[in-house]
């Protein structure tokens, strides 16, 4: 996709699996050098190696994003193995604190609201902030924040890490603005539901066929493709999108609430047939 920079390096986090590790692989087919992170350090070397079989380049590093000076030293790894960084994709995510303990407002403990906005929202801060030099230095680079379309809506759990994605893209939009004619292009993915082995654990059939209702497309995505989206944004082919968040739910957002509904609220409205698979 696009054309790369020879030598382009590329930080992913939370590439162990999921989005980030279907990220991680895509980069390095295209021949970009990926230092992948994760905190499961086994599933990590277990990407590194799979990238190495396929021919392509990749350093697992383990940190955690959510502490300020492991974040520091994934990039100074960068540097270590790869003399710099070009492309960052802050993709690691806590969902909700210890033991899904983020609901409400009312009800959050304050070690979760800590916990997911270390994770989600700091792990950007602090892998932009020590990213940017190493990327200046090089002619300039791109940030990829990936995130949740939780950050657009209200819901009645969640809430920590709704407000962590919100503030995800707002960092994105400042970032776009104070380095842009510094090199630097800053973009966000609001996504909606993406098949993870995290999601997966989750779903029942009956939690499937309420969002199905309302899906656009014919298929969930998988990790492949939300990642397909993320390296168009870290690539050359998005040079003239910056400060943007763009959503990538099959549709989610694209139509009224109570389109699972429509035949109540719109009787004369022909019938939304659910897709047939
Ligand atoms: N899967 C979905 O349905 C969905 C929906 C909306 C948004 N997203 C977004 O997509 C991205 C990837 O989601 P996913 O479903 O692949 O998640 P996942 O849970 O499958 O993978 C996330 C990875 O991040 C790692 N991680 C967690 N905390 C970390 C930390 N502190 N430091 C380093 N790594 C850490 C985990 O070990 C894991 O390997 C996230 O940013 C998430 O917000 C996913």
């Amino acid at each position: 996709m696009g054309t790369w920079k020879n030598g382009t390096v590329a930080v992913v986090t939370g590439a162990a699996q999921g989005v980030g590790r279907a990220t991680a692989l895509r980069l390095a087919q295209e021949g970009v050098s990926v230092i992948v992170d994760d905190v499961q350090r086994d599933k990590l070397h277990s990407v590194a190696d799979e990238i190495t079989r396929a021919g392509g380049s990749a350093h697992p590093f383990v940190a955690d994003v959510g502490v300020q000076s492991e974040v520091a030293a994934l990039i100074d790894e960068a540097e270590r193995v790869y003399g710099g960084v070009d492309i960052l994709i802050n993709n690691a995510v806590a969902y909700g604190g210890p033991e899904e303990a983020d609901i409400n407002v009312e009800s959050t403990p304050d070690a979760a609201w800590d916990r997911t906005f270390a994770v989600n929202f700091y792990g950007a801060v602090w892998g932009t902030r020590y990213a940017i030099p190493s990327m200046q230095r090089r002619g300039g680079g791109v940030i990829v924040n990936v995130g949740s379309t939780s950050g657009f809506s209200g819901d009645t759990v969640h809430a920590a890490y709704a407000a962590s994605m919100a503030a995800k893209y707002s960092l994105t939009r400042s970032t776009a603005t104070s380095h842009g004619k510094r090199g630097i292009r800053a973009n966000a993915i609001a996504s909606g539901l993406i098949l993870s082995p995290t999601a997966r654990k989750n779903l029942s059939e009956e939690k499937l066929a309420a969002y199905d209702a309302n899906l656009l497309v014919e298929d969930f995505a998988e990790p492949e493709d939300l990642a397909s989206v993320i390296v168009f944004l870290a690539s050359s082919e998005s040079k003239y999108i910056t400060g943007q968040t763009l959503t990538a739910d099959g549709g989610f957002q694209a139509h009224q609430p109570w389109h699972a509904q429509n035949h109540i609220v719109h009787p004369q409205a022909p019938i939304h047939e659910p897709v047939l698979r």
